[in-house]
């Protein structure tokens, strides 16, 4: 596909690749409309302006995520608002989400939007986040970065938000190299962010602008590159999960491992990255002295994401808890996932952790 891109010369941001990515996502995902970005987190701000946020209003963050969420609300000139996550489900806690929105609301701020985080490839808790955002009047925006193919509730990731996104970074199960997607059952929506993400160039042959626009717009090059790998996403994830039960088969029996929670279970999940808890009273260290004997032994072991409240960035912005978030970021690792691991790799990182153990 990418030899068909460049012998057609179509190698800028426009052109065939994109509309047939975009055709064959909304296939895949059972979502209206598609628009093909270079990145998740400028498929995120173009959500946040359809949604019409604007400088002074507010926005409900998870607090245990990567920061892209939390920068977009800032390009609006918005405020996130963070909110802790469940001790259970490491998701945006709903609870917390309702006493967020009324104990600002009742500040007189004008709180808009939930985004809601699918932490490494799990759904947040659809159920309850669809109908508290209905009742009170918040737009669902679903950052679904690193959840393609997961599922929820018999739908898609990705088909859960009035406007959702999905990453194609290189990180990802399926990628362009860099580059993103932003979906909704709204045309109207995605129409006007295309029309944002091409310099908000009119149509005619004149340069003609009436609104600020942005330069987000997915190259026709990278979108062949992200097509070619889309049918072998079932495989990826079937080789993920694989990947996972070789670590659950040899280190939960280990004192102190939990391994993270899987919302509706292992057959609805991407099985993006295996995340664990490690609670060192039980397990015999840390999961930071765990990460720093995995980098003497060049192994790439990575900590959680660290909470948005203690961000020097995001320190003077609102959060509701938060406590649960740090405690749970300071006990995690994330083990080496990638859909190519060997069963020899994974035999060495997984005596390299049973070394440090009290088993
Ligand atoms: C939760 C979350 N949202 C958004 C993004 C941003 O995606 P991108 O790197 O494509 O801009 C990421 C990146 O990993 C992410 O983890």
């Amino acid at each position: 596909m990418l030899r068909e891109a460049l012998d057609s010369n179509w190698v800028a941001p426009a052109g065939p690749q994109l509309s047939a990515l975009e055709s064959e996502i909304t296939g895949l995902l059972g979502v209206g409309h598609a628009l093909a970005l270079n990145s998740g987190t400028a498929a995120l701000h173009l959500a946040l302006l359809q949604a019409k946020i604007k400088a002074g209003d507010e926005v409900i963050v998870p607090t245990l995520t990567f920061a892209a969420p939390a920068h977009a609300v800032s390009y609006c000139g918005a405020t996130p608002v963070f909110v802790d996550c469940g001790r259970l489900d490491w998701s945006l806690d709903p609870e917390r989400v309702l006493q967020a929105v009324q104990a600002r609301r009742s500040l007189g701020k004008k709180v808009k939007a939930v985004i809601a985080v699918d932490l490494y490839g799990v759904c947040a808790d659809y159920r309850a986040l669809r109908s508290l955002c209905s009742e009170h009047g918040l737009v669902l925006i679903e950052d679904a970065a690193g959840a393609l193919g997961s599922s929820y509730g018999g739908k898609r990731a990705g088909a859960w938000g009035d406007l959702s996104i999905i990453s194609l970074n290189g990180n990802k199960i399926i990628t362009c190299g860099g580059g993103g997607l932003l979906l909704s059952n709204e045309e109207k929506w995605i129409e006007e962010a295309r029309q944002l993400s091409q310099q908000a160039r009119e149509t005619g042959p004149n340069f003609h602008h009436h609104e600020v626009g942005f330069n987000y717009r997915l190259s026709n090059l990278l979108a062949a590159v992200g097509r070619a790998q889309l049918p072998l996403l079932q495989k990826r994830i079937e080789q993920r999960r694989t990947v996972h039960q070789r670590y659950r088969k040899s280190l939960e029996r280990l004192p102190g491992v939990n391994f993270m929670p899987l919302g509706e279970g292992e057959a609805s999940w991407n099985a993006w990255l295996t995340a664990l808890q490690i609670i060192a009273p039980d397990f015999g260290t840390s999961a930071e002295k765990i990460g720093a004997h995995f980098n003497t032994v060049g192994i790439e072991v990575r900590p959680l994401c660290k909470p948005m409240h203690l961000q020097p960035a995001y320190l003077t912005a609102p959060r509701f808890g938060g406590e649960i978030a740090e405690m749970i970021a300071s006990q995690g690792i994330v083990l080496p996932s990638g859909s190519a691991l060997t069963p020899g790799q994974q035999d060495r990182i997984v005596k390299e952790l049973s070394k440090l153990s009290n088993d």
